[in-house]
C-alpha cells in the first residue's frame, strides 16, 4: 500500500462571481483546502477558504495508526480489529503496536514491559506538590498539574527532533500516567502514596497503587482492566488527540503536548462522559424511572450520557466488548444494581424513534463506568482511567505528527465578523 497521496481524479469548480473554472486534484478522497486559495476575485483577494467550525469534514492529517468506519462500527489499530486485540493482546503490546506500527517480537515486548514498569515510579517532588491540593480536588486537575511538573523535570524532552529523547518521553508518559493518577486518588482519600512494584505487571501495579500494596488482585479483574485500557488506547483524531497534535505542533515538549490531551479529555462531552453516565444512572435510580428520564431527554432537558458519537452512527464496537467484559467482572464482584438501569435505558433508546432517526447508539462510555465502579474506582477517577488508556494513542499520534513532513504549526484561519475600524473612546466619554 502506497503511503504517498494518489491522484484519483479532479474536481472542477466554477466560481459564479468571476465565471472562472478551476481544476483541483482529488487524492485520498479529499481536496486540499489550500488549493482553494487559487480561487480569487482579484489579485489582492486572500482566496477561498473552507468554513468548518467543529472540523466536521476536515482531515487534519494523514495517519497510518487507527482506522475507524463510524457507519459500519469498525475500529482497527494498525489494521488489527479491536475485537481481536481485546481478545488476544495486552495493553502494553497494543501500546507498542500503536507507537511502532507492528506487533512486537517476544523479546521486544519483554523489553518494553520491563522499561515501562521500571519507569512507573514518579519523582518524590511530584508527590509533594500533590499534597498541596485540596482533599476534594478533582484528580484530572491533579493529573494536569502532574504532567506540567514532569515537563519541568525533563527539560531534555524539549529536543523533539531527537529520536532517543522522543522515545524517553513516550515511555515516561505511558509509565507515569497511572502513577500520578494513583497519587491523586490516594490524596483524595487521605491515604499515603503506594509506590509501583517493578516486579509486577502494569495493570496489577495500577490496582495495587490505587488500593494499597496489600490489595489482593484477582487476575480476572486485572484482565478486565487491561481490556478496558486496550479499548481506550486510540481513536484517531478525537478531541483530545487533536489537542495533543495541535499543541505539539508548536514543538513544545511531549509532556506539555500530552497535557493538552488531558485537559480536553476532562470535558464532559469527551472523557468526562463516563463519569456523567454514572451520575445519570444514580439519578435515574431504578429501571422504573427510565421512561420519565427518556421524556426529559426528548424534550431536551437532559442528554442521554454515553449515547451518540461524532463518528459512530452505529453501535460503538468498544461498547459491545465492554458489555461482555461486564459479565466477567460482575462474576467476581457481584452485579452492580445500576446495570439493570443501564440495560433498560439502552433497550428503550434503541427502540425509540428519537434515537433511531439520529442514529444514536451506546458509545464506549456507556458501560465502562459500571466496570470501574465494580473495581472499586470512584466516579471522579473514571476520566483518569480513560487518560491512562489513551496515553499510548496520544504519544503515537504525537510521534507521527512530529515526523510528518507536511506538518507545520497548527494555526486555523477565521472569518472575521466583528466591528469595522473605529476610534478609541476615552473612558470618561463612554
Ligand atoms: N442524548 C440526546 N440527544 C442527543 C445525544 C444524546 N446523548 N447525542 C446527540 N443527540 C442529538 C442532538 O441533540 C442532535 O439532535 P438535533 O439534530 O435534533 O439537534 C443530534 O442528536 C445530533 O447530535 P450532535 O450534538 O449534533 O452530534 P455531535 O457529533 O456534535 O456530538 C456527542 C457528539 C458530543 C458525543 C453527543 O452525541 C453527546 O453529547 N453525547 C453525550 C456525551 C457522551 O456520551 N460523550 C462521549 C463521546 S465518546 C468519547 O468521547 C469517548
Amino acid at each position: 500500500m502506497s503511503t504517498e497521496p494518489q491522484v484519483e481524479g479532479t474536481l472542477s469548480v466554477t466560481d459564479s462571481r468571476t465565471g472562472q473554472t478551476y481544476e483541483f486534484p482529488i487524492t485520498d478522497g479529499t481536496v486540499r483546502a489550500t488549493d482553494l486559495r487559487q480561487i480569487k476575485t482579484s489579485d489582492d483577494d486572500f482566496g477561498l477558504m473552507t468554513y468548518d467550525p467543529a472540523f466536521m469534514n476536515t482531515a487534519s492529517c494523514r495517519s497510518a495508526i487507527t482506522y475507524l468506519d463510524g457507519d459500519a462500527g469498525v475500529l482497527r489499530y494498525r489494521g488489527y480489529p479491536i475485537e481481536q486485540l481485546a481478545a488476544k493482546s495486552t495493553f502494553l503490546e497494543v501500546a507498542w503496536l500503536l507507537i511502532h506500527g507492528e506487533l512486537p517480537t517476544a523479546k521486544e515486548l519483554e523489553g518494553f514491559e520491563k522499561q515501562i514498569v521500571d519507569r512507573m515510579v514518579v519523582q518524590a517532588e511530584v508527590g509533594e506538590s500533590i499534597k498541596a491540593f485540596a482533599r476534594n480536588a478533582h484528580p484530572m486537575g491533579i493529573l494536569e498539574a502532574g504532567f506540567g511538573h514532569l515537563s519541568t523535570l525533563y527539560p531534555e524532552a524539549k529536543q523533539v527532533e531527537s529520536g532517543p529523547e522522543r522515545m524517553e518521553a513516550i515511555i515516561n508518559t505511558i509509565a507515569k500516567m497511572p502513577t500520578i493518577g494513583a497519587m491523586a486518588f490516594r490524596h483524595n482519600q487521605g491515604k499515603d502514596i503506594v509506590a509501583p512494584d517493578p516486579s509486577l505487571d502494569y495493570s496489577t501495579n495500577i490496582l495495587k497503587m490505587f488500593f494499597g500494596a496489600d490489595y489482593e488482585v484477582d487476575p480476572r479483574l486485572v484482565r478486565a482492566l487491561d481490556i478496558l485500557l486496550i479499548l481506550h488506547a486510540d481513536h484517531e483524531q478525537n478531541c483530545s488527540t487533536s489537542a495533543v497534535r495541535a499543541v505539539g505542533s508548536s514543538q513544545v515538549d511531549t509532556y506539555s503536548a500530552v497535557n493538552a490531551g488531558i485537559a480536553a479529555l476532562y470535558g464532559p462531552l469527551h472523557g468526562g462522559a463516563n463519569e456523567a453516565v454514572l451520575v445519570m444512572l444514580r439519578e435515574i435510580g431504578s429501571a422504573d424511572n427510565v421512561s420519565d428520564f427518556m421524556d426529559k431527554v426528548k424534550s431536551r432537558e437532559a442528554l442521554l450520557m454515553g449515547f451518540g458519537h461524532r463518528v459512530y452512527k452505529n453501535y460503538d464496537p468498544r461498547a459491545t466488548i465492554i458489555k461482555g467484559a461486564c459479565d466477567d467482572v460482575f462474576e467476581v464482584t457481584g452485579v452492580n444494581p445500576l446495570l439493570e438501569v443501564a440495560v433498560a435505558l439502552e433497550a428503550t433508546a434503541l427502540a425509540d424513534d428519537f434515537f433511531i432517526q439520529r442514529k444514536l447508539y451506546p458509545n464506549v462510555d456507556f458501560y465502562s463506568g459500571l466496570i470501574y465502579e465494580a473495581l472499586g474506582i470512584p466516579t471522579e477517577m473514571f476520566t483518569v482511567m480513560f487518560a491512562i488508556g489513551r496515553a499510548p494513542g496520544w504519544v503515537a499520534q504525537w510521534l507521527e505528527m512530529i515526523q510528518d513532513k507536511d506538518q507545520k504549526i497548527s494555526r486555523p484561519r477565521q472569518i472575521y465578523i466583528g466591528s469595522g475600524e473605529r476610534d478609541y473612546v476615552e473612558v470618561s466619554a463612554r
